[in-house]
């Protein structure tokens, strides 16, 4: 048995002796994902537990949960940057994470601390999988780890997931959760008309067919698609050999408009998909389930979210949806602005301001997305958005980066820390909170301690 689950069993005896359980989550699909798996685990051991999702633990956070005292606190996909401040508060906690911590713990549950890297071989629903199992049989709550990797981009590094990630895979697959399968990576396959799919690619992103609807028939007309009466095919109902067809077709058009050879093979890579769902919806597919969900808890309603992972296709299903186009608009939006707005670019770094034109929940997504389309890869981009208590930032980078150097975490963590901030993440992404005044300083500190990163490697 690896350390890991041995760690995993340690804090599940913690919580398997109390009775009434807080669970503290993330706002986004790795965090939905790690609660309903707590949640179900908790309520098949025959216990009641309360629930809660937040943007980012601090103390004031910390501070309410220790006056409402409860007799154990469930952290799960974040905690462990604040392991300090739980135990300063006297709080009984486990905390199942794969941030950067720091420090460590009995009852703390981070791959870091194993020397397994929590930005791509296990995400915070991974690890909470673990927890559950070592609660009891909770194995068929593979398809919800595999979601919450697939949201965090732990897939993107070697086109599909490894490390523990793949025991977890495996696990999905022998309980008939999971298929897994090389295929487009493009996003919609279950749910857009192909030439949609394709309009909407920002990752790659083509150019003469993203955003051209027209360009997009035009193209898969020539590949010789079938309509069906005056529809298109959805990705999943085409033949073996017209997805073949397509699938060529992309990779010559990339090559003739010179998009970067990295770039084109990531078209295709393994995709995951949930048998017990129906063909043809959100939750069919790992990667348009997890942006359903990053639609619900990062607006505020990660209840709704809560409840699809737990299995409601009913209204809150239906709810989710409506969030789900309203997130896409907002994407969609949000890049523009950057595309029309540009961005600055520092010796080390490249940026731009959203101000409050980008909600500070989707600014990463955004800040991710607008790389293949604006950006320059040979830096980090990091994005400014105002937020309720603050300026949020986020930033992103690319594994080539951290080859050299790079740690968005580290950087964020130190350069929002000197202006009064507080920061975290992975390396490859991170984020942070910091003063309204102290946006120019906190750049400029930024921007030199990554030169340093990248020029001490
Ligand atoms: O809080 P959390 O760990 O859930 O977030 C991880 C973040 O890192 C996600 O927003 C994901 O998009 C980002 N990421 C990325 N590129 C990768 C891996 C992760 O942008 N290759
Ligand atoms: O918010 P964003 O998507 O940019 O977050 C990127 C990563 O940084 C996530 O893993 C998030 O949990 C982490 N983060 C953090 N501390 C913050 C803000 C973000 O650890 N103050
Ligand atoms: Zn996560």
């Amino acid at each position: 048995m690896h350390r890991l689950e041995t760690r995993a069993g340690q804090c599940a005896a913690a919580i398997l002796k109390e009775n009434d359980i807080h669970v503290v989550s993330h706002i986004d699909a790795d965090g939905l994902t790690s609660a309903a798996i707590m949640c179900t685990a908790l309520e098949r051991s025959g216990k009641d537990y309360t629930v809660d999702f937040v943007r980012q633990l601090d103390e004031s956070i910390l501070g309410q949960i220790a006056d409402t005292n409860p007799s154990i606190t469930v952290f799960t996909d974040l905690g462990s940057g604040m392991l300090e401040q739980i135990n300063g508060l006297g709080l009984n906690a486990v905390v199942s994470d794969h941030h950067i911590p720091s420090g460590d713990g009995p009852f703390h549950l981070n791959p870091h601390v194993f020397n397994i890297n929590g930005a791509y071989e296990i995400s915070g629903s991974g690890v909470t999988f673990l927890l559950a199992r070592a609660m009891g049989r909770n194995d068929d709550l593979a398809d919800l780890a595999v979601v919450g990797a697939v949201g965090d981009l732990q897939h993107v590094k070697q086109g599909k997931l490894v490390g523990i990630n793949r025991q977890i895979v495996r696990l999905g697959r022998e309980n008939g959760a999971i298929h897994c399968q090389r295929d487009l990576t493009m996003f919609g396959k279950q749910t857009r008309p192909v030439f949609k799919m394709l309009q909407y690619s920002s990752d790659p992103y083509l150019p003469g067919l993203s955003g051209n609807e027209e360009a997009c028939i035009g193209f898969l007309k020539n590949m010789g698609l079938r309509f069906q009466g005056e529809k298109w095919f959805k990705w999943i109902d085409l033949e073996q050999d017209e997805k073949q067809r397509v699938i060529s077709g992309l990779i010559q058009y990339c090559m003739g408009a010179g998009i970067a050879v990295n770039k084109i093979e990531r078209l295709v890579g393994e995709v995951y998909t949930l048998l017990r769902e129906r063909e043809g919806t959100e939750t069919r597919d790992a990667s348009e389930y997890s942006t359903l969900l990053n639609a619900t808890a990062r607006y505020d309603r990660a209840m709704t979210g809560l409840a699809v992972c737990r299995g409601d296709r009913d209204k809150e299903y239906e709810n989710a949806l409506q969030l789900l186009a309203e997130h896409r608009r907002n994407l969609v939006e949000g890049i523009n602005l950057v595309k029309e707005r540009g961005v600055i670019t520092l010796e080390n770094l490249q940026y731009f301001d959203a101000g409050h034109k980008i909600k500070d929940t989707i600014v990463g997504i955004v800040a991710g997305m607008s790389v293949s389309v604006v950006g320059n890869r040979k830096l980090p981009i990091i994005a400014f958005a105002d937020g309720e208590d603050g300026v949020k930032v986020s930033g992103r980078g690319n594994y080539d980066l951290v080859h050299r150097g790079l740690n968005l975490s580290a950087a964020m963590s130190s350069a929002a820390g000197s202006v009064n901030g507080m920061g975290g993440g992975h390396d490859i992404a991170a984020g942070a909170t910091i003063p309204k005044e102290a946006k120019s300083e906190f750049i400029r500190l930024l921007d030199s301690i990554i030169g340093t990163q990248l020029r001490t490697t």
